[in-house]
């Protein structure tokens, strides 16, 4: 059995409040923000700010040209489908705003439970993210390493281009902290694939499991290339909830 939200933790719920710069004030003033669980409502919404706004510009997905390539397309949105049906993703809006400012696709990872989706991926980029992906997971046993026996993992973080920089990513990470200790997780991990989302998880305490340059995975398999590829490196990060 997959693991399912329980009902005891109220859905839609807000996680996180903050303030920060505004890109439609014109005196720098601060605005308040919310981080909240993604309703059925704006899934379109959310495929639509992870479309324009991750798909070109996260690393693996923008070497692998997913957005390009209609199979992988199709593919990467089906898993995006599948993430928000189990009401675990969280998303950032503006205070007076329906604007989509950023959002983090989040899951429960559980011990023995885990479900092979690369059987129904036909498309080689998507292959290839997925199984570097599963390579830095493997190589550390997250589950031995803290010993729990699930953790609270995430599969995408996109801000919003034209709000960026304004620290609203670190936001969004922070909220991670509430949402474990309302789903008695004690852990939160994550294959962080950019510095712009390293830097963030670093500042508010992820440690770093493993590290891979990018061009250290070809020695892992030779198929495994990122000529080019606009990043350094992916880190595993780690925050444990005390
Ligand atoms: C990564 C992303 C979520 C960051 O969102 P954000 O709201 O701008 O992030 P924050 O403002 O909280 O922090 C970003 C930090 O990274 C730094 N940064 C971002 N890009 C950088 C780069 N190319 N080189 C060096 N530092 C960089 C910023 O300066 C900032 O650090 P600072 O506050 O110390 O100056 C956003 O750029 C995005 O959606 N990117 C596309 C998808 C993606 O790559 N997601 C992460 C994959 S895990």
């Amino acid at each position: 059995m997959p693991w399912e939200r329980p009902a005891s933790v109220p859905y839609p719920n807000v996680w996180w409040t903050f303030d920060a710069p505004d890109p439609d004030r014109d005196d720098g003033g601060l605005t308040t923000y919310r981080v909240e669980d993604l309703t059925e409502d704006r899934y379109d919404d959310a495929v639509k700010l992870y479309t324009e706004n991750f798909l070109d510009d996260e690393p693996l997905c923008q070497y692998n040209r997913i957005r390009h390539t209609p199979v992988a397309y199709e593919e990467v949105v089906g898993f995006w489908m599948h993430c928000f049906s189990e009401r675990m993703t969280v998303v950032c809006y503006k205070e007076g705003s329906k604007e989509m400012v950023g959002a983090n696709l989040l899951a429960v990872k559980e011990i023995n439970n885990s479900v092979d989706i690369s059987k129904l991926i036909r498309s080689a980029g998507m292959q290839k993210l997925i199984a570097v992906n599963e390579y830095m997971t493997e190589t550390v046993n997250l589950f031995e390493r803290y010993g729990v026996d699930k953790y609270l993992t995430a599969y995408g973080l996109s801000v919003n281009n034209r709000y960026r920089g304004r620290g609203i990513a670190t936001e969004i990470l922070k909220a991670r902290v509430p949402i474990c200790r309302a789903f008695g997780l004690r852990l939160t991990s994550t294959n962080f694939t950019a510095i712009g989302s390293q830097i963030p998880a670093t500042k508010i305490g992820f440690k770093t499991d493993l590290e891979m340059r990018y061009d250290e995975f070809v020695k892992v398999n030779p198929t495994y290339t990122f000529d080019g590829i606009k990043g350094t490196s992916i880190k595993l990060m780690s925050l444990v909830i005390e």
